[in-house]
């Protein structure tokens, strides 16, 4: 009992079940979400746009809660250390880009919410039912932000599947075995 519900959490040296799970679960789900979410925009305005709009904002809440989840669990169990650094600054650059990735995420995530919200329509957060009063240029401002931090993720997760990639060849260290 006790060894399951050790590789279930993280500990100081390894990720646990949970974290891997969510972490793939979000991967997948981004590499469906961020194409629909081009996709979309491009669509005339008809019943299988609605209809894909009403798909990317389910994705994008599961995508939220995930989200929140993982944060709460990162804040009640250890974030395992990294081993050794090739560079000065090498730890802190991996921290950096996993903060501005949950960063990203929630960016995007918060800022959909609120473009909705505020063109006048209801959404379900949190088991409530929410409306806002009608704000143009809210919704638009909210939706820019919405679009700039989709290139800014699409920019981290390049960085951080560089990393891996560099500690691979230039490092000959495996280290998506500690995700995997
Ligand atoms: C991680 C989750 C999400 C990702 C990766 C994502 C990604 C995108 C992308 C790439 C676009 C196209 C931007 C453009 O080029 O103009 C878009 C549009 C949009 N997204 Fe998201 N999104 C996410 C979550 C959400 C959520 C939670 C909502 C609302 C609750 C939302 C609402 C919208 C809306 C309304 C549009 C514009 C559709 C239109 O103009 O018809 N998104 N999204
Ligand atoms: C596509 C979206 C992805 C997102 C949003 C993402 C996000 C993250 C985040 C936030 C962490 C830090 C977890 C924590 O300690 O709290 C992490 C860890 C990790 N990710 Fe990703 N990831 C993605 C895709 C990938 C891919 C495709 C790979 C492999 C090529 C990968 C490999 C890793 C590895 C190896 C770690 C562990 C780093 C370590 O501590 O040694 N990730 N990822």
């Amino acid at each position: 009992m006790f060894n399951l519900i050790m590789s279930v959490l993280n500990n100081k040296s390894k990720y646990g079940l949970l974290s891997k799970l969510f972490h793939w679960l979000t991967a997948a789900g981004l590499i469906i979400q961020i194409p629909l979410g081009f996709y979309l925009v491009d669509l005339d305005f008809d019943q299988t746009r609605v209809d894909i709009e009403n798909y990317h904002i389910l994705f994008g809440l599961i995508i939220f809660y995930a989200t929140l989840i993982r944060l709460i669990f990162k804040l009640l169990t250890p974030t395992p250390d990294f081993k050794g650094s090739a560079f000065l600054g090498q730890k802190f650059i991996a921290k950096l880009n996993h903060f501005f990735l949950y960063f990203a995420l929630l960016s995007i995530t918060i800022s959909g919410i609120l473009k909705k919200l505020f063109n006048g329509e209801s959404l379900v957060i949190f088991l409530k039912k929410i409306n806002l009063t009608y704000n143009y240029e809210l919704s638009e401002q909210f939706y820019s932000i919405h679009v700039l931090a989709n290139y800014a993720l699409i920019g981290l997760i390049t960085l951080h599947i560089l990393a891996v990639l560099f500690h691979k060849f230039l490092l000959k260290e495996n280290i998506l075995k500690r995700i995997l």
